[in-house]
């Protein structure tokens, strides 16, 4: 693996939850692996005034507590190359600061001014850090390369989006901007591409002719914690399926990319965006469910409701479920349901893509055996990440008598390979110039469009129900509605990819 050419990573939001959860141990895994640039600093930001040496004691704390490297002997080499300057995001003459201290770092080290600004901080400051930078000069190329990484949620509807679009676009090209969806960044997620890609086996199947239906669960089992006053305006349909989800359904849509490089994937992944058939106001509530968890009893652990959570109305009617059925109109997808399902406080952590294939034209043993849940792949992407084939086999003996049986594969058999993080995978990338695993402008604008119907008519029609759930349950009882063949019910999957039959954590 290539090491980035030398460069100057600054944070915004260098003190906050994201970057000392994620960036942070991301760049130190890129450290012990050696993956960093041979010269490089990083330069934090954040309205406190602080030293470079608090800081970087902060990064040590971040290190220790986060980071999944087990070798945490070269913390303190790490956090050297830290730095902290304190710019207020919303005040323009405190850029000015930045500018000096990059330049001081830059001539200290002897490098040129590639840099990269992770813009970790609230939405409604990426105009102002974007018109601010550029006011200070700093997005000027003339004798480096400059990039932004764009945290989501990357506007909250179509019209949002486009402004905010359009807004950086004014300082900025489209190829200095890396909207982040970390869901690319998981290797199981990238996985999909080599296995339908690298595989003869599966793609002469993976089309309308053989495929009845397709599948996403993103189940978390966790509540909204302490995200209250984001979520309230967010929901899940927001804040997951817009972007992770329909990603994930991208790539296990999308054709064939002419070569694997970031434009020729890219370019699929939007026409399968651009493919999808828009949902009329009219249909949504019979495609689109939404739900709201209420306080219970797990595990023998009492559990609030979202509207008993920290910064949230007692009325709220914002989904902490989301449940969606739509096609993709094309030639390969034409007529194939695609269900994609999310929630929190459900039972179990857990995401995956399941491809139902179609069942034989005749039932030849139908009188002999029970073959429920035959005929599927399951992509697991977390966790327990690997891939399930369930098919029938003969039941040994006199008959015959079929059962569905398994073939699995999982990531853990790999027993050299660590799965690397997604912040990890995507640094590097963005830090290497490689836009492949990053949504670009099209795709983003894209995903709003088509579940724009949706969230106005879910924000503007009190009348449609948000069904409550109990925590700890699998969602409101009217999702399985969608699934509209009687004989059909969305999968429960658990923890372990290959349990089966009755709930396997409870
Ligand atoms: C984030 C959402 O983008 O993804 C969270 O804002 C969610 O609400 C998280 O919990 C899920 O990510 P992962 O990687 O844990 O599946």
């Amino acid at each position: 693996m290539k090491k980035p050419e030398n460069q100057i990573i600054v944070i915004f939001g260098g003190k906050g939850d994201l970057a000392m959860r994620k960036i942070v141990p991301a760049l130190y895994s890129l450290f012990v692996q050696d993956l960093l640039p041979a010269k490089y600093a990083v330069v934090a930001t954040g309205r406190n005034e602080i030293t470079d040496d608090a800081y970087q004691s902060e990064v040590r704390v971040a290190v220790n507590s986060f980071s999944a490297e087990k070798d945490k002997t070269r913390v303190n080499e790490f956090t050297e190359t830290f730095r902290y300057v304190d710019v207020d995001p919303s005040i323009a003459e405190t850029f000015t600061r930045l500018s000096s201290a990059l330049t001081k770092v830059r001539s200290a080290l002897d490098i040129a001014s590639n840099t990269l600004f992770y813009f970790s901080v609230p939405p409604e400051l990426y105009t102002a850090i974007s018109d601010h930078l550029a006011l200070a000069g700093l997005n000027a190329e003339s004798d480096g390369w400059k990039r932004i990484i764009i945290e989501k949620p990357y506007g909250h509807d179509y019209e949002s989006a486009t402004a905010l679009n359009v807004k950086l676009l004014e300082n900025w090209k489209e190829n200095q901007i890396y909207r982040i969806d970390h869901y690319l960044g998981k290797e199981t997620v990238q996985n999909i591409l080599v296995m339908r890609f690298s595989n003869g086996i599966f793609e002469p199947l993976w089309n309308r002719n053989y495929v009845h239906h397709v599948e996403i669960t993103s189940s978390e089992s966790l509540g909204v914690e302490r995200r209250g006053a984001y979520y309230e305006g967010a929901g899940a349909l927001r804040d997951m399926v817009q972007n992770h989800l329909l990603n994930l359904a991208g790539f296990v849509a999308m054709e064939p990319p002419s070569a694997m490089d970031s434009t020729s994937i890219r370019n699929e992944i939007v026409k399968v965006f651009q493919s999808l058939r828009p949902i009329r106001p009219e249909d949504v509530p019979r495609v689109a469910i939404r739900g709201q968890y209420t306080g219970a009893h797990v595990k023998g652990e009492s559990i609030k409701g979202y509207r008993e959570e920290e910064h949230v109305d007692p009325s709220s009617i914002t989904e902490t479920f989301a449940a969606l059925k739509f096609y993709i109109d094309n030639w390969r997808w034409g007529g194939v349901p695609f269900y994609i399902r999310t929630g929190k406080r459900l039972p179990t952590r857990v995401t995956e893509a399941v491809v139902h294939f179609k069942e034989t034209p005749h039932a030849l043993f139908s009188q002999n055996g029970d073959c429920e849940g035959c005929n599927q792949l399951i992509i697991r992407i977390q966790p327990d990440e690997g891939v399930l084939l369930k098919f029938g086999m003969k039941i040994p003996g006199a008959g015959f008598n079929v059962r569905n049986v398994n073939m699995d594969f999982h990531y853990a058999d790999f027993a050299s390979e660590r799965i690397p993080e997604a912040y990890e995978r995507l640094l590097y990338d963005c830090m290497n110039g490689d836009m492949t695993l990053y949504t670009r402008s099209d795709a983003v604008l894209a995903a709003w469009r088509f579940l724009d119907p949706v969230i106005k008519t879910w924000d503007n029609n009190h009348d449609i129900p948000v069904y409550g759930y109990p925590a700890g349950t699998w969602g409101p009882d009217k999702a399985d509605e969608l699934i509209e063949e009687p004989e059909l019910t969305w999968r429960y999957p658990c923890k372990n990819l290959a349990d089966d039959g009755v709930y396997c954590e409870l």
